[in-house]
């Protein structure tokens, strides 16, 4: 299968940071389908060699262990050229249609990596110079929009050009092992559906915790904050992912119809429950691993006195039959003790404890999905040492990490998505109705504090955040997991 791959913003953040690492992963793992051109485009005048010295050069800012040698790098190069766009130009996009049809390649994706003020003027020119071909789809990076109103006025824009099926949101975090990994363990498996409701579950826990601060990002950041930049996207895609019906095949509108369903069973927020049910935090200056470091506010392109919230924790429910009751605990932040990415599953206590010491919630079983750093799943246990007599039951976990059990290299979820958007395959993808679902929800939030002159909670860096995040879930009688 022969693809072009046109990367709209080929010079930006994304494309050298994620993007070239992830399909040089790609093709180094013999996974891009041989034949393909990937076209970076951009404002500036460069040569194809320009561009692919540009892209090696860049490699060295991106993990170690992503970074090619001379020669790998020299043949994934070979796919690399480079064109110079004005992007409201119709005539260049012509000379693009041509460039495409010159070869006919079986499938052709355009990939807007740019910023989002740009997806309108190119979702246009692409429809108009007839680039929007039923072989042909649109990839759209977040943020896309930063309120209902603005998602719902770029959607228009795709959906004048392209189709649903053509246009394929991206969430990267839906294309990380462990969270696909979450579908098979839910529904290839018998094991956790007669368990997986209210009246065996206490409450869940979704921890998306990055231990780096805004760095660079201050200007972007400071229009996002935490909320619209990991909780409207990620955390609830991963609560959608734990919470939904089985869908009835793995086609992926069955997937997305069952998620959609969750996002509008969640419950809404009022002016009180976001005072009492929503935490925002703002990091100070302290130290971190020995060092000193920057308040949010001391961070580059900041505005003082910002009240950009850097931290959120959340109590939210589920209102269905499965679910009713059962706490969903939301946390994000920056600046936190550690870069810790994990879903957990509290199950209830037993009903009737027979063995001394085993009793109340901290003793109880609990399932965790670690996202990363590592990916794996965790199940807690408490297990009797043996020995006979009435000895206190002792925690114990079965641990299964997938790189070892399938001794294969972790993919990364940009390359799984990349190559889902060129092969196709959209179950991983944010469906527009969705993306405004879940902006339906967390406008009140955002309202709300825009009313609220107190601004987000102080948080040292290092921490978990601010002490009302463990107050919140402490009300319900539990805690977050590195408190249990
Ligand atoms: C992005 C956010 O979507 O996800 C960033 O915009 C955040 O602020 C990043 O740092 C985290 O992704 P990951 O995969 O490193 O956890």
């Amino acid at each position: 299968m022969s693809f072009d791959l046109i990367l709209f913003g080929g010079t930006g953040d994304l494309t050298w940071r994620k993007l070239m690492p992830a399909l040089f992963q790609a093709f180094r793992h013999g996974k891009l389908p041989p034949g393909g051109r990937i076209l970076a485009v951009a404002r500036d005048e460069r040569s194809d060699d320009e561009y692919r010295a540009f892209i090696k050069e860049r490699f060295t800012e991106v993990e170690e262990s992503k970074r090619p040698s001379d020669e790998a790098f020299a043949d994934f190069a070979r796919m690399l050229s480079y064109r110079r766009m004005d992007l409201s130009m119709p005539e260049h996009y012509a000379g693009l249609k041509r460039w495409i049809d010159e070869r006919g390649a079986d499938k052709v994706v355009s990939f807007l990596a740019t910023g989002p003020h740009l997806f309108p003027v190119i979702c246009e020119q692409l429809g108009a110079a007839g680039l929007n071909g039923p072989n042909m789809r649109l990839v759209l990076e977040k943020p896309l929009g930063h309120d209902l109103a603005s998602a719902q006025r770029i959607n228009r824009v795709v959906a004048s050009a392209f189709s649903e099926e053509q246009a394929l949101r991206i969430d990267h975090y839906l294309g990380k092992p462990a969270v696909q990994n979450l579908m098979a363990l839910r529904f290839g498996n018998a094991l956790f559906e007669p368990l997986w409701r209210r009246e065996c579950i206490a409450n869940i826990q979704v921890t998306l915790a990055e231990s780096i601060g805004v760095g660079s990002r201050g200007d972007f950041y400071d229009q996002t904050g935490a909320l619209r930049d990991m909780i409207q996207n990620h955390a609830l895609q991963l609560l959608t992912m734990i919470a939904m019906e089985p869908p009835s095949s793995n086609d992926a509108d069955a997937i997305r119809d069952e998620k959609l369903k969750v996002l509008k069973s969640l419950r809404p927020f009022t002016p009180e429950m976001v005072a009492r049910d929503v935490v925002r935090g703002q990091y100070r200056a302290g130290s971190f691993d020995g060092k000193a470091v920057k308040g949010y506010l001391d961070e580059v392109r900041v505005p003082p006195g910002s009240h950009c919230e850097t931290f959120v924790a959340l109590r939210t429910e589920v209102q269905n039959w499965r679910w009713a009751g059962v706490p969903f605990y939301l946390r994000t932040g920056k600046r936190l003790a550690a870069r810790d990415a994990q879903i957990v599953v509290n199950f209830r206590p037993v009903p009737h404890p027979i063995f001394p010491g085993s009793e109340g919630a901290a003793r109880a079983n609990k399932l965790v999905i670690k996202l990363q750093p590592e990916d794996g799943l965790e199940l807690h246990l408490l297990a009797a040492k043996g020995g006979g007599g009435n000895e206190l039951l002792s925690p114990v976990s079965l641990d299964l990490d997938f790189d070892k059990a399938f001794a294969s290299e972790r993919v990364g979820g940009y390359e799984k998505l990349l190559l889902d958007a060129i092969a196709g395959r959209l179950s991983l993808f944010v469906r527009s109705d969705e993306q405004e679902q879940a902006w339906r929800w967390v406008e009140p939030v955002l309202h709300a504090w825009t009313q609220d002159p107190t601004g987000p909670r102080p948080y040292a860096p290092g921490s978990w955040g601010p002490a009302a995040a463990s107050a919140l879930v402490a009300r319900d009688g539990c805690a977050w997991a590195e408190e249990q």
